[in-house]
């Protein structure tokens, strides 16, 4: 069976993980659930771009360009989550089906947070399992592209 290619898009502060708030999202780095995300990619017959930025007009441009290039993209859109119209607007229009992550529960934590501008156009969202919720959300991804 061939490759599926999936676009991985770390958002903002998320280079800063293992040393940011580990009370909240772990000790585990960037480079280490890169590293996991890119083990079991293999495993599961699946090739990944893997991208970090702080910037969301550069993370609007990536989801733009993957139409047509990557089957499916796998997304922890960081304090763009609460914010960024213009996000959610490029997973609509690109049509690439997308998987939210995020390491924390969002639900349990300030009320600025439970709102995500993202879940209603993702095709679904895992959340509050630190850096497994980016493994099961490339299985799940993995998952319903095989399906569709
Ligand atoms: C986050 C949750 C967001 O509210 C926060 O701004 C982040 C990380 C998470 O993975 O838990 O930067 O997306």
């Amino acid at each position: 069976m061939k490759k599926k290619k999936i676009l991985v898009i770390h958002g903002p502060n998320l280079n800063l993980l293992g040393q940011r708030e580990p009370h909240i999202y772990g000790r585990t780095t960037l480079a280490e659930i890169n590293r996991q995300l890119k083990k079991i990619s293999r495993q599961l017959n699946a090739a990944l771009t893997i991208v970090q930025s702080n910037y969301e007009g550069k993370i609007v441009d990536l989801i733009t360009a993957s139409k047509g290039k990557f089957h499916g993209i796998l997304i922890n859109p960081a304090a763009y989550t609460h914010t960024s119209v213009a996000i959610r607007d490029a997973i609509l229009s690109c049509g690439v089906p997308t998987v939210e992550v995020h390491l924390s529960n969002i639900y349990c934590r300030e009320e600025f947070r439970h709102h995500s501008l993202i879940s209603p156009v993702a095709k679904g969202t895992i959340m509050g399992f630190g850096a497994k919720s980016y493994l099961l959300g490339l299985e799940a991804l993995l998952n319903l592209i095989d399906l569709s």
